[in-house]
């Protein structure tokens, strides 16, 4: 596969760590020193599927291609407003793309689901399944959150990025691992106890929770770790990655990777600052900055590495 257009869209409002800490017992000291986290963009005017449209059809524009030309559409996504319909065949509305030969589905694959939707897009490609490809990431993370608790909602904040893929022979080499730690980072269903079981149409939901030290630890393990055997494999060294672009959930573990690969600081692009942990929306939204910014060019090396609840790690080696 090839990628041959990028698009990204984020919610107006920007929410500064001294807002949260107006109602929240939390601080810009804190959020900064424990995160490297100062704002966050938070879905409130927007409608989700509209933000996860606005996206696709930039990647489509880039992409020089017209709707009718997309054959297939795949959205990674783990939290929206919408169980059902799938948020593929809402875009696929909102784009009209009349259908019916342009299958859509949803993956959820937590932080990791972009990783993972991209290494679903290669194989359908080179089986011939599909010609081009859309492939959304959007997440309104901001709906696991408890605003009452600071634990967790200080880390997340929304947004969607995109990507249209076509046949080619970019990816160099991909990895999806999972090991099933169903604890560490969980968010249920608020259907977990239905009307008729509990008697009442009480509200069951329970907000995220997560093993925040576990998480860190895994996530700077597990990254290390992979990134050095897949550059390895592929017959590569590190210095020939010209852009590695993580999941961004936190400043320090995305600099305690840095630290044990020793990759100097411009090949290791951030803006967790800015936007938060936008869940797998993060990659897209990196990597159409540095598209749009003129950072990533033709031709050059990405490595993309996730990782999320599960546990799951997804690392990619590919020519943009
Ligand atoms: N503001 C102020 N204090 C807070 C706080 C907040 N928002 N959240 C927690 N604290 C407090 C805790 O209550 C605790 O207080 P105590 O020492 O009195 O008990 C203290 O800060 C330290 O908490 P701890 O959880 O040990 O902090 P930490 O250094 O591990 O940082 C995380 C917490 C969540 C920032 C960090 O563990 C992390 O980023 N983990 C990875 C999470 C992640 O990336 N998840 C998504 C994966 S896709």
């Amino acid at each position: 596969m090839r990628i041959i257009g990028t698009g990204s869209a984020l919610p107006k409002k920007i929410v500064s760590n001294d807002m949260l800490s107006e109602f929240l017992d939390t601080s810009d000291e804190w959020i900064t020193a424990r995160t490297g986290i100062k704002t966050r963009h938070i879905i409130t005017e927007e409608r989700f599927e509209e933000l996860a449209t606005e996206a696709a059809g930039r990647a489509l524009d880039a992409s020089g291609l017209s709707p009718d030309d997309i054959d297939y559409i795949i959205c990674s996504n783990v939290s929206n407003l919408y169980i059902t319909p799938h948020l593929s065949s809402l875009i696929q509305g909102n784009l009209g793309i009349k259908g019916p030969n342009c299958p859509t589905m949803d993956v959820n694959a937590a932080c990791v689901g972009f990783v993972h939707s991209l290494d679903l897009c290669d194989a359908l490609l080179s089986t011939g399944r599909a010609r081009n490809i859309l492939l959304v990431a959007a997440e309104e993370c901001t709906r696991f959150c408890d605003w009452n608790d600071r634990n967790c909602t200080v880390l997340f904040g929304d947004g969607a990025g995109a990507v249209v893929v076509t046949r080619g022979d970019n990816l160099l080499a991909s990895r999806l691992t999972s090991v099933p730690m169903p604890d560490v980072i969980v968010y249920k269903n608020p259907m977990e106890a239905t009307p008729y079981e509990s008697g009442e149409g009480i509200d069951t939901r329970q907000p995220l929770v997560m093993k925040g030290r576990e998480v860190f630890r895994m996530a700077v393990t597990s990254a290390s770790r992979d990134i050095n055997r897949m550059v390895a494999d592929a017959g590569l060294t590190l210095a020939d990655i010209d852009h590695f672009l993580l999941h961004q959930a936190n400043l320090r573990i995305n600099e305690a990777i840095r630290d044990n690969l020793k990759v100097p600081e411009e090949r290791f692009p951030t803006n967790v600052q800015r936007f938060g942990n936008t869940s797998s929306a993060s990659i897209p939204l990196l990597l159409d900055e540095g598209v749009r910014e003129g950072r990533i060019k033709r031709g050059d090396t990405l490595l993309l590495s996730a990782f999320g609840a599960g546990f799951v790690t997804g690392t990619m080696i590919l020519k943009y």
